[in-house]
């Protein structure tokens, strides 16, 4: 063992100290003893003991040098010790864990010291920890060669950190990082490493979460698109359903719709076949059946989650199911439209614990997608069914101007209501005004036949009642009531449900009723009572021109004038989806009649420009409302949906004989002069007329008018514009006129003050 330099020193200067004492002592002794005792004899004497004198002098010396400079080591070895301790207690609370290896003559390393908290830490005490392969056996298997190559770097760049899966004592498994540092004591020492464990599980679950969490969301996004461009409810309720499955790992999800009556109506089921959801007659009421996470997220607007199924099903009786059907856990979230709920998508596992943070996020994202994407199927069906309501319109007045045959025309008539209206029988009864009688003038759907000639007071019978009070009636169940009914026996063994009747009136007289009667009790809204109405309105001017006036030509104006209504009406609809301001449809018909009149459009012609004008952006229900009111520019993706919107419109108005004249602007309108518009990409003019003429309306009104991406332009710079782009974007015969008919505007405007 070498001892420190500080000792040798220490060692040299005492025997240096001794060197001196006794140098001077032989030097001086004799000299001073003869100076200090005179007498020869006693000097002889004193002679004698004088080595005594020395060795005593000499043992009172190194006694007090060493003592001196033992207790100065002594006090060091005391602070020493103390902070020794200090350091090992303070190591044995510190959550990291610390230790030394030795690096042997031959490259090996073995451990010889680790703190004591590594029982804390891993559950093994230090002793175990010091043995043979202890760290190499508790590594995780596939970590191992990884693990021991990195830790192995430190020998030659003096340091190394790694993370790596390590078995606690308890057999649970650990991240642990691992940090080492290679130390020199000194140049005869070996060296050493010294290393330290820390336990960093949960910062790795962590991330490791919102990793898990990110990769749902972007395959999520991913495979989102099919459902964000779906235009059928069923298909966006399927699309749904399967995502919640296959992207985002449940076991099953149903979509319901929450109908007024509090009941819930399945519309899907993933997997497609899954029989458990229509064996449990959920409900949103206040019911028990109502009481289960969909009920209540229904109710209360926010997500339920039911961690464990089988403690807490809603219904005890479904427990069997569950366990059939392997269903441990569920989760319901509801699907909001402009704040209203109209469902909810629930979901099931068999994790129990599946329904973490994470996951909610993100199932409640797809709740949030499917909501959009099945608001806009059903505003796009309704537009479709709109279309398909105002040609039946058109059939009943066409079988009207062109039979004088009046049973022929109700029946022509009686088809378009049994179909438009979904109902399994319609009949329609006239009123003699001199017998104030109804009788049955034609049905339609009826098993049995009609007793051939039904006849009824007025006031007597839902139909008498309906055409005495001129209001419509309505029975939720005709087998409740029916004693009202005169021919009670025929209507119950027809097995009707709900029955709807309203009166016939033309010129303000009732000319009979119409009634309509279903089998299966099916819920009827406003839109259905709306259009029951028109029907029924249509109905009663074929009636009275077949009555009164059967040898006149018809003039059909009437007609005309309530389709055109309907028309307008849904073009204002349209706007407001658009946000567009106030009257945008209805100010670029004006001025586009306006233009085409001037051009020499002929009035015939006119009658198509004004339908086409007010439908010009109807392709849009077909673009998600995310692209539509988006504040900011569009990416490409959404460009290329929101350039389909003028072949959405000619898809969609191309099966109506009597809008088929009107499809040029709402086809055509993005079409441009040089050839650069969509969807075609027609040039100059091949592009018809009427569109040309839009063309510059919409734009002109477009840019005069507030949108989500942008302010309004002043009218100076909305003309600039256009006429810039006369030649290019514009027919540039067709921005003069436009030009003319603005400046004869303005005029006017100016002198009217
Ligand atoms: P829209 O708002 O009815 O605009 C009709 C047409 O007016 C546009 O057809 C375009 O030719 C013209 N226009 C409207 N705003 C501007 C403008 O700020 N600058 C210029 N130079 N022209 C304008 P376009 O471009 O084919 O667009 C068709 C539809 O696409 C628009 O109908 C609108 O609904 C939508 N859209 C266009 N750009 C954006 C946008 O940046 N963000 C969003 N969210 N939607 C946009
Ligand atoms: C529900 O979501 O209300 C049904 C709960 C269940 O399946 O147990
Ligand atoms: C009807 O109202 O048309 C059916 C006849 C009846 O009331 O029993
Ligand atoms: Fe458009
Ligand atoms: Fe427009």
């Amino acid at each position: 063992m070498k001892l420190p330099v500080r000792f040798q020193k220490e060692a040299l200067r005492i025997s240096g100290l001794y060197l001196l004492f006794a140098g001077l002592w032989i030097l001086f002794s004799d000299r001073l003893l003869e100076w200090l005792v005179p007498d020869p004899d006693r000097l002889a004497l004193f002679q004698t003991y004088k080595g005594w004198g020395f060795v005593l002098v000499t043992a009172l010396l190194l006694y007090l040098t060493l003592r001196m400079r033992l207790e100065t080591l002594e006090s060091e070895r005391e602070a020493r010790l103390e902070t020794a301790q200090r350091l090992e207690s303070y190591l044995s609370v510190s959550p990291v864990v610390n230790f030394v290896l030795r690096v042997e003559q031959d490259g090996r390393v073995s451990p010889v010291w680790v703190s004591e908290n590594v029982h804390a830490l891993l559950g093994f005490t230090a002793e175990e920890a010091l043995s043979y392969d202890w760290w190499l056996r508790h590594v995780h298997p596939e970590d191992r060669q990884k693990a021991i190559e990195q830790s192995n770097r430190v020998l030659e760049t003096g340091c190394a950190d790694l993370t790596y899966r390590f078995f606690h004592k308890d057999g649970s498994l650990l991240w642990i990082r691992q940090q080492l540092r290679l130390i020199h004591r000194s140049e005869h020492s070996l060296p050493e490493i010294i290393g330290t464990w820390s336990n960093i599980t949960e910062r790795v679950e962590d991330q490791q979460r919102i990793r898990r969490q990110f990769e749902m969301l972007s395959a999520l996004t991913d495979q989102a698109r099919a459902l964000a461009e779906s235009l059928e409810i069923q298909n966006a309720a399927q699309e749904t359903v399967r995502l919640a499955c296959e992207v985002l790992g449940a076991r099953l999800a149903w979509l319901g719709r929450a109908e007024p009556d509090g009941n819930i109506t399945v519309l899907t089921v993933y997997p497609p076949d899954h029989p458990y959801p229509h064996q449990i007659g959920v409900r949103w009421d206040d019911s028990p059946y109502g009481n289960g996470p969909t009920g209540r997220a229904i109710r209360t607007k926010t997500a339920q989650v039911i961690p464990d199924l089988l403690s807490q099903p809603a219904i005890p009786e479904w427990r069997e199911l569950l366990i059939r059907h392997e269903l441990y856990t569920n989760a319901a979230f509801p699907l909001t439209s402009r704040g209203r709920v109209f469902g909810a998508l629930t979901v099931y596992s068999d994790q129990t614990g599946f329904f973490d943070e994470e996951r909610l996020h993100t199932f409640q994202t797809l709740a949030y997608l499917a909501a959009a994407a099945l608001e806009n199927a059903r505003l796009f069906e309704q537009t479709h069914q709109r279309l398909e309501q105002i040609s039946a319109l058109r059939e009943i007045d066409q079988a009207i101007s062109n039979s004088l045959d009046l049973a022929l025309t109700l029946r022509v008539a009686l088809k378009q209501v049994t179909t438009q209206l979904k109902v399994d029988a319609a009949n329609v009864l006239l009123l003699d005004p001199r017998t104030q009688q109804l009788e049955s003038l034609a049905s339609l759907g009826f098993a049995s036949s009609l007793p051939d000639r039904v006849k009824l007071r007025v006031g007597e019978a839902p139909a008498g009642h309906a055409a005495k009070e001129r209001r419509p009636i309505f029975i939720a169940d005709i087998q409740k009531e029916i004693h009202a009914f005169p021919c009670a026996d025929l209507l119950q063994s027809e097995g009707f449900n709900r029955y709807a009747a309203v009166p016939l009136i033309a010129k303000g007289q009732v000319k009979g009723v119409l009634e309509v009667f279903l089998r299966q009790p099916r819920s009827l809204d406003r839109e259905w009572f709306d259009f029951f109405q028109t029907l029924a309105g249509q109905i009663a001017i074929a009636v009275d021109n077949a009555t009164l006036f059967q040898e006149l030509q018809r003039s059909n104006t009437d007609l005309i004038l309530a389709y055109d209504e309907t028309i307008e009406g849904w073009s204002r609809a349209l706007d407001l989806r658009d946000r567009e301001t106030e009257g945008h449809s209805r100010r670029v018909t004006e001025l586009t009649l306006k233009i085409a009149r001037a051009m020499g459009m002929s009035e015939e012609q006119l009658v198509h420009v004004r339908r086409g004008a007010l439908l010009h952006d109807i392709g849009k229900m077909g673009v998600p409302d995310a692209i539509l009111l988006k504040p900011g520019a569009l990416t490409d993706e959404e460009w290329r949906i929101m350039r389909q919107h003028p072949t959405l419109a000619f898809q969609m108005l191309l099966p109506i004989q009597y809008l088929r004249p009107a499809l040029d602007i709402p086809y055509c309108h993005h079409e441009k002069w040089d050839g650069t518009g969509y969807p075609r990409g027609l040039k100059g003019e091949q592009i018809p007329l009427a569109a040309r003429i839009f063309a510059v309306v919409d734009v002109w009104d477009a840019l005069r008018s507030d949108r989500p991406y942008r302010p309004a332009w002043s009218v100076e710079r909305t003309l600039a514009f256009i006429q810039e782009h006369a030649g290019t974007h514009f027919d540039p015969r067709v921005v003069e006129v436009f030009l003319q008919v603005i400046r004869e505007e303005q005029e006017r405007s100016s002198s009217n003050g």
